[in-house]
């Protein structure tokens, strides 16, 4: 038994040795990572994308080179000593790629994407830099950047269509798909509705990529006052939403058939007036 124990914990101790060479090299690494200056740059779809990038040392152009690319390796900008090297620039990025000459000295490296396109969505760019003094390495050619592009095409046009008993929400041609939750009003509160009550079917074009998405509410009985969809782009980090308000109140929704259909019909057409 003692013995048994000593080996245990002699195995114990070993794990926890290789854990804490484990924890070491992950630490390392993290290290490594968090001296990667990485971050996000989310961008609208035709408009332009800071890529912002320095290196810590001030330089004549003469000694600087770097490049930026992405995950495919294909070649967004290059600098050589002074000079911009065009030929070493890959289709995708041919012409709507541009850094900053004037403020290069100061070590900053960035470049502008201008024309963004949906497949420039998802790119992940990295920067390689290296610093020359005469005939001196003062930085070895390393990777210096990071930067993950997201690209969106705005959300807009959110039409909301509402009968006696569903209520169907669609958003036409954006891209990413869109997170659709609804609300519910009641005369002096909200709550969220229960996904079980929403069925949402997304499309995607397959020739320009956009999404279609229509959310469809089974509207659960309830004496409420309006509905709203709520259309959330992850990318833009914006929300856009349309209500339905019931002019005579929640006595409308529960009336039966054509009548309830009318009225609410009528209120809906006087909504969409209102908000015009
Ligand atoms: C680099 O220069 C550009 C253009 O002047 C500027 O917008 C950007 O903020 C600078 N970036 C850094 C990291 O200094
Ligand atoms: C931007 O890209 C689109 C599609 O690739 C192209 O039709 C348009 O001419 C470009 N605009 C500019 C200003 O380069
Ligand atoms: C380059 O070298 C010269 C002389 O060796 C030195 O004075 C200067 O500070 C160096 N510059 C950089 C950026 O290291
Ligand atoms: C909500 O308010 C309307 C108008 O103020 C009223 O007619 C209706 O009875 C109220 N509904 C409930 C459930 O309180
Ligand atoms: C940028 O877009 C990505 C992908 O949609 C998202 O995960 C991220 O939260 C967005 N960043 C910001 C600051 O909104
Ligand atoms: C999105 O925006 C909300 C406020 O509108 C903010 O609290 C949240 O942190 C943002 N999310 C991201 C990923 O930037
Ligand atoms: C709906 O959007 C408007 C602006 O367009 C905003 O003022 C309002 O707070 C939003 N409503 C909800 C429930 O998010």
């Amino acid at each position: 038994m003692r013995l048994k124990s000593v080996l245990s914990t002699r195995f114990i101790g070993n794990i926890l040795t290789k854990m804490a060479v484990l924890l070491g090299l992950f630490s390392a690494l993290l290290f490594v990572s968090e001296a990667i200056f990485g971050y996000n740059v989310n961008s609208t779809i035709m408009d332009s994308a800071l890529l912002e990038c320095s290196v810590p040392v001030k330089t004549d152009l003469k000694n600087l080179r770097f490049y930026w690319q992405d995950e495919r390796k294909d070649v967004l900008y290059s600098f050589n000593k002074g000079e911009k090297m065009f030929n070493h620039v890959n289709d995708p990025y041919l012409n709507r790629v541009s850094a900053f000459t004037q403020d290069m000295t100061k070590g900053n490296i960035s470049v502008l994407v201008k024309n963004l396109t949906l497949g420039d969505n998802g790119r992940i760019f990295e920067a390689y830099a290296a610093v020359f003094n005469g005939s001196k390495t003062v930085m070895q050619n390393s990777k210096v950047c990071h930067v993950n592009l997201y690209v969106t095409v705005p959300y807009k046009d959110l039409k909301l269509a509402v009968n006696t008993k569903t209520s169907v929400c669609t958003l036409h041609d954006v891209f990413p798909a869109p997170e659709i939750h609804w609300t519910i009003h009641y005369n002096h509160s909200e709550s969220l509705v229960d996904s079980k009550y929403v069925h949402t079917k997304t499309e995607q074009d397959p020739e320009n990529y956009l999404y279609t998405s229509s959310s469809t509410l089974h509207i659960p009985a309830g004496p409420y006052r309006a509905i709203t969809c709520l259309c959330h782009n992850p990318t833009s980090n914006t929300t856009l939403n349309a209500t339905y308000t019931l002019s005579k109140g929640a006595a409308v929704w529960s009336l039966p058939g054509w009548s309830a259909g009318l009225i609410v019909a009528a209120a809906v057409l006087l909504t969409a007036l209102m908000q015009l």
